[in-house]
């Protein structure tokens, strides 16, 4: 119990300075409880109010992916560059050092391989593991038009369910399938969708004609997402781009850890997501940065 201090009678109300009410800096995450907002900010930086994921969840249907052949060896070194890491369980628990201080966003839908068909996924994690484990988030695929597509939008309402029982967000991933048509109007349906029944955020993917009328018709944070391995300065344009027509942030995985400098391409990110970094310049980084062996 605190001691009795008869010298501190006097005490300050600040009668005159109203109470302020401060809104939460993500999109359409004001009616958030306090739990769940305090995980986007593990998410999120409240600076810039953007992300830098760094996917590495690839194993979780394709097995050893390039550049994910040793986690241990390849994205151990990397993690102080990310502000969150998306992966599954089984990574995080045998490899990510608990140390880590960034947002984890935990792969939590799974079942088939590359040899089966994709959007035939279940609930792949327990919420109750996912507290244990302290994720920031839980994240399940959506496949719109897929085989599957009830069932996905199924698994990501029970999970945004269990996620607002416990205070954790879901993002939904806007899985294209093979025959799809890669188009702003397939990812304003998609992402809507994820949205209205109850993603707190969503990932989707770059489209150079009419990204910005995703982001408009999306009333959460949208991320978006990497997409096979291209040139850096294509990936860091199609980041660049992104960021300027309102995405909240960039999720890449084999953009980063299959480019010939991880370690500098995920810094040279970094620039264009949080400091608005142009893409040349942002490339240059990557190059000094590269040169350096850093
Ligand atoms: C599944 O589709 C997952 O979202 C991926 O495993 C991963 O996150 C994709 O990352 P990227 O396309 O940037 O390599």
């Amino acid at each position: 119990m605190a001691e009795a201090d008869p010298g501190k009678e006097a005490k300050d109300f600040h009668l005159d300075t109203p109470f302020e009410n401060r809104p939460f800096f993500l999109k359409g995450a004001n009616a958030l409880d306090w739990g769940m907002q305090n995980r986007f900010s593990r998410i999120f930086n409240p600076e810039s109010g953007r992300t830098v994921m760094l996917a590495i969840d690839h194993g979780y249907f394709q097995g050893p992916t390039t550049g994910l052949e040793r986690c241990d060896v390849n994205i151990v070194p990397l993690l102080s560059h990310c502000d969150a890491l998306m992966l599954t369980r089984g990574m995080l628990r045998t490899t990510i050092p608990s140390t880590f201080r960034g947002g984890t966003v935990l792969r939590a839908s799974g079942g088939p391989s590359i040899l089966k068909e994709l959007s035939d996924e279940r609930i792949a994690v327990d919420m109750e593991d996912a507290c244990r484990l302290n994720v920031a988030a839980v994240t399940v695929q959506i496949f719109i038009g897929g085989e599957h597509e009830s069932r996905s939008i199924h698994n990501m309402t029970r999970l945004v369910d269990l996620g607002l029982r416990y205070g954790i967000p879901v993002l939904a991933v806007t899985a294209v399938g093979k025959d799809m048509v890669r188009d702003a109007r397939y990812f304003r349906l998609a992402t809507r969708i994820c949205a209205e029944l109850g993603a707190q955020f969503v990932k989707t993917y770059y489209v150079a004609d009419g990204f910005e009328t995703i982001a408009a018709s999306c009333p959460v944070p949208l991320v978006m997402a990497g997409g096979k391995k291209l040139p850096e300065l294509d990936a860091l344009t199609m980041a660049y781009n992104a960021i300027d027509q309102g995405a909240a942030g960039v999720d890449m995985g084999r953009n980063i850890f299959q480019s010939e400098a991880p370690s500098a391409m995920i810094r040279a990110v970094r620039g264009v997501v949080h400091e608005k970094m142009k893409p040349r310049e942002a490339l240059d980084l990557y190059q000094s940065l590269k040169n350096q062996g850093k």
